[in-house]
């Protein structure tokens, strides 16, 4: 068991290069913890410093009450697992997942109830005899989890554990990860590029630009109310859409105006705005916040052409041009639009997002 917390940590290489900055974090002691951001924004480098494989430059790392900015990482009570499994190819799977416990010179018999423990829990029970060229990328991926497992460390440590793997089996393996957080019982902090896996599996998610964190919270809170435009187009698929315009604030209502578009945002979230009429905002609207109604009311009707029908199975992605923006919008895939069509769509006006055109942050209260 354990609570991390960073305190205006800062990460620069030999090189100078700054990887992370001034980082400000608490991991709650149990909580799945999710960094996310695009390749190079500083995640593993995060990892790594709790690992105690990189070295903090600036600022302090704890565990519990314990500072451990120099506690070398066979004295944190840390397993890890790599995007690269970093198995060992001339050892067999029983002896992969053993090996930390033999190191650590644990009981024989313990070792061998620990590894068949996870070896059941994981399903690899009939490879325990294979070596790592005989398994399948899942299977390798399993092995590697059953290795941080057997340690059952205090903190469980991930740096795209997943992204080795096909698509259906990625999907699987989210949910296996997620029921092994809810037995192990212990505070996990997971990277990846991957927003859908992200949402998933976090209880919080801390989204990273360039060495800073952009946004820390729940993934409801990160997907509903984006501290800025970067957080925003981050998560959802297809990514959300903007439109530059302005505010209008006209008594009790406020408005998104670009041209012959007038939106209407709602009621919360329009109220929160009301201070900020005529200024040059960008207006974001989610794919999936639209519907098709025969007659849109007035302040949410968005009139556009469409210029793209692309059916992804379950539903479509349609291409609208709007105020000469091409916008793309998820809807219903029984809607038959061709080319060319002029079609009317409802904005879901309780669901818009506002930003400021200079500065990019939400304006949302
Ligand atoms: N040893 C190093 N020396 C200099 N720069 C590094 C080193 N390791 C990583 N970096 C740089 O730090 C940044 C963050 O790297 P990393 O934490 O690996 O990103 P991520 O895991 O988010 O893809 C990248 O720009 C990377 O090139
Ligand atoms: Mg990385």
């Amino acid at each position: 068991m354990a609570r991390i917390l960073f305190e205006n940590a800062t990460k620069r290489y030999p090189n100078g290069f700054v990887a992370l900055e001034k980082l400000n974090l608490e991991i709650k002691d149990r909580e799945f913890v999710v960094l996310l951001g695009p390749s190079g924004c500083g995640k593993s480098t995060t990892l790594n410093m709790i690992a105690g494989l990189e070295e903090i430059t600036d600022g302090d790392l704890y565990f519990d009450e314990e500072r451990v900015n120099f506690t070398p990482p066979h004295h944190r009570d840390v397993a890890m697992v790599f995007q690269s499994y970093a198995l060992y190819p001339h050892k067999t799977v029983y002896e992969n997942i053993a090996f930390g416990l033999v190191m650590r010179k644990h009981p024989k018999e313990e070792i061998d109830r620990r590894v068949k423990d996870a070896a059941q829990r994981l399903e690899i029970t009939h490879l325990l005899e294979r070596k790592p060229s005989q398994l399948s990328g899942g299977q390798r991926q399993r092995v590697a989890l059953g290795r941080a497992m057997v340690r059952q460390p205090a903190v469980f440590l991930m740096d795209e554990p997943l992204s080795n793997l096909d698509a259906a089996l990625r999907i699987s393996m989210r949910a296996e990860i997620k029921e092994l957080h809810r037995s192990m019982q212990t505070t996990f902090v997971y990277v990846t590029h991957d927003q859908a896996e992200a949402l998933t599996l976090a209880d919080r998610i801390v989204v990273m630009r360039d060495g800073v964190v952009q946004q820390i919270g729940t993934p409801d809170e990160i997907y509903e109310h984006p501290a800025n435009m970067f957080v925003a187009s981050f998560l959802g698929n297809p990514p959300i859409n903007y439109l530059e315009g302005e505010l209008a604030v006209d008594g009790e209502t406020v408005h998104f105006a670009r041209g012959d578009l007038r939106l209407e945002v709602g009621s919360d979230r329009g109220q929160s705005l009301r201070s900020f009429g005529g200024r040059r905002v960008k207006l974001g609207i989610r794919a999936e916040d639209v519907d098709e109604r025969s007659e849109p009311a007035k302040g949410e009707m968005i009139a556009g052409t469409v210029t793209s029908v692309l059916p992804v199975g379950s539903d479509q992605f349609l291409g609208l041009r709007v105020e000469g923006e091409e916008l793309f919008f998820r809807v219903n895939k029984d809607l038959r639009h061709d080319y060319g069509d002029k079609i009317r769509l409802s904005a879901n006006s309780g669901r818009l997002h506002v930003f400021d055109a200079e500065t990019e942050t939400s304006l949302i209260g």
